[in-house]
């Protein structure tokens, strides 16, 4: 008994001392592997006579089951160190700034759609979408533009190969169709944004094949070209963060519009440069109008019920504009220093009341 005694004792105080967990398995094999010690204690059982072997046994089993216990406990007391340990080192500061440096830059195109989206949903519009490849329906017929009408070929659309019953999908060469999807869809009053990528067949200093568009739609029962203009007026203000933009609207044509104009803002180019605001110069900046009745009824709505308008700009060019960039195939380089040059910080999220872009 006492060499059961004293392995014990062993056994127990080798496991409290092990300091890793592979000095501790070391100290379970010797003891209770296959050629541990007390595992050999169990095979001499074999031997001794019934009497003997039953309290021996019982002795075996209950030092076996204390020593197991105790590999255990301090196979767990070894897990927790471990952990706490790479804890503390691995500690994150959770209260250091933000390095802009290492945190990416918002694109000014993200940028400015953020700050567009966020005028007007101050001013109750939300956000819908549309697909990018688009059928001939939603791009040009429903929008008052039937096949062989001029307008087709201003579009320089880009044409997807032809489909079984002859049909061609396009690459949307504008943001219009949204507002057609939106009324098949939605029922009046309606009034949404619609922001994303168009493509036209077109590629040159001021030109590239993908941009983005940025499409308002309002309809409702009463509303007229002085809300039209209220509300593009309002934006431009607001857009641009300076104290006074004089605003144009110049008579223009859109199949899809009627009647339809353009938006001018006014600026300056004394000395070269040029500055949004007061001054004697004139820059266009989007396209707008009284959505035709053609395009209500293709969308199922009854023109004599509802009417409202529509207006249609360039992300790009409204972002040159603000931020006084000069080229606009930059936009497209992907060069890392001009991103940190025009990029916006990732937290500042533009909101009216919170500021634009700071
Ligand atoms: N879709 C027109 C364009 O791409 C812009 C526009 C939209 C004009 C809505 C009027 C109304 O040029």
């Amino acid at each position: 008994m006492d060499n059961l005694a004293s392995l014990r004792d062993e056994v127990l105080s080798a496991a409290a001392a092990a300091a890793t967990a592979a000095e501790l398995d070391e100290v379970r094999v010797a003891a209770l592997g296959k050629k541990g010690r007390l595992t050999g204690l169990m095979k001499e059982l074999g031997g001794l006579d019934p009497e003997t072997r039953k309290a021996r046994g019982q002795a075996l089993n209950a030092v076996k089951d204390e020593v197991a216990a105790a590999l255990d406990a301090r196979k767990t007391e070894l897990e927790d160190a471990a952990l706490n340990a790479r804890l503390a080192q691995e500690v994150a500061d959770v209260t250091l700034p933000v390095r802009p440096e290492v945190s990416g830059m918002i694109h000014p195109i993200s940028q400015t759609m953020d700050e567009v989206i966020a005028i007007f949903a101050q001013m109750g519009f939300t956000v819908a979408e549309g697909p990018e490849i688009e059928d001939d329906f939603h791009n040009f017929t429903a929008l008052n533009i039937p096949p062989e009408h001029p307008a087709r070929q201003m579009h320089d659309t880009f044409y997807l190969p032809e489909q079984a019953d002859g049909s061609r999908f396009v690459l949307r060469t504008h943001t219009s169709p949204v507002q057609i999807r939106t009324m098949q869809n939605q029922t009046p009053p309606i009034r949404i944004v619609a922001p994303g990528r168009t493509y036209r067949c077109d590629s040159d200093m001021t030109h590239t094949p993908m941009f983005h568009q940025i499409e308002g739609l309002v309809i409702d029962k009463a509303t007229h070209f002085g809300h039209l203009k209220g509300c593009l007026v309002e934006f431009v203000q607001t857009f641009f963060e300076v104290s006074e933009v004089p605003v144009r609207f110049r008579p223009s044509f859109f199949p899809f519009t009627e009647p339809s104009a353009e938006v001018d803002i006014g600026c300056s180019r004394k000395g070269g440069e040029l500055t949004i605001g007061a001054g004697d110069g004139w820059l266009e900046i989007l396209g707008c109008g009284m959505v035709h009745p053609n395009v209500l009824a293709a969308c199922g709505l009854d023109p004599d019920e509802y009417q409202g308008f529509a207006f249609g700009m360039g992300i790009e060019r409204i972002a040159m504009l603000k931020y006084g960039i000069p080229d606009l195939r930059t936009f497209f380089d992907a060069d890392l220093r001009w991103l940190k040059h025009y990029g916006f910080v990732p937290l500042d999220l533009p909101t009216v009341t919170g500021g634009l872009s700071r």
